[in-house]
């Protein structure tokens, strides 16, 4: 088995594929694949290996949170508008055990009401939002911290 160590996986959900055609003014104008690109300079000066994952459909999501048990370190968790409602996201990350941030580019406690809650909030060691990019650099720096002192 490959060693989970110092792996992160980075979680995309439902719509973030289309990023850069979305609202700027919420979302920046990065393509997903600039912010991927973006994330993996930061992970690889962190001494961190990052994979990706996308997908519009709530229960690849479950299954990929399943196939991750055991395989990586820790997980970003970007799960779009499931965050506001899909609790089967919530107990899949549950299940995987692993130390888990979440975050959003846009400052989703300033937008619509539905937004306010996260199903997955409780499970994450950390919550950024509305830090555009960066949310993802601070999610690594957390991930490093809090695995540092699980090796410790
Ligand atoms: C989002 C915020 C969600 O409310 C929204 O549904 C998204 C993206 C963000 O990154 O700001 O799709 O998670």
């Amino acid at each position: 088995m490959t060693s989970a160590r110092g792996r992160i996986e980075v979680l995309h959900g439902v719509n973030l594929n289309l990023l850069g055609e979305r609202d700027p003014l919420h979302y920046g104008t990065l393509t997903l694949a600039g912010l991927e690109t973006q994330i993996a300079s930061w992970a690889a000066e962190l001494g961190l290996t990052v994979t990706f994952f996308q997908t519009n459909a709530e229960s690849e999501y479950v299954e990929r949170l399943h196939a991750l048990r055991g395989q990586v370190a820790g997980v970003i968790l970007n799960p779009g508008s499931w965050t506001h409602y899909a609790y089967a996201i919530h107990d899949a990350l549950e299940l995987t055990g692993l130390p888990a941030v979440e975050v959003h580019l846009s400052d989703v406690q300033s937008r619509e009401p539905w937004r306010r809650l996260s199903v997955i909030g409780d499970l994450c060691l950390a919550t950024y939002s509305g830090k555009g990019p960066d949310g993802y650099r601070l999610a690594l720096e957390r991930l490093r911290d809090a695995l540092g002192e699980a090796d410790s």
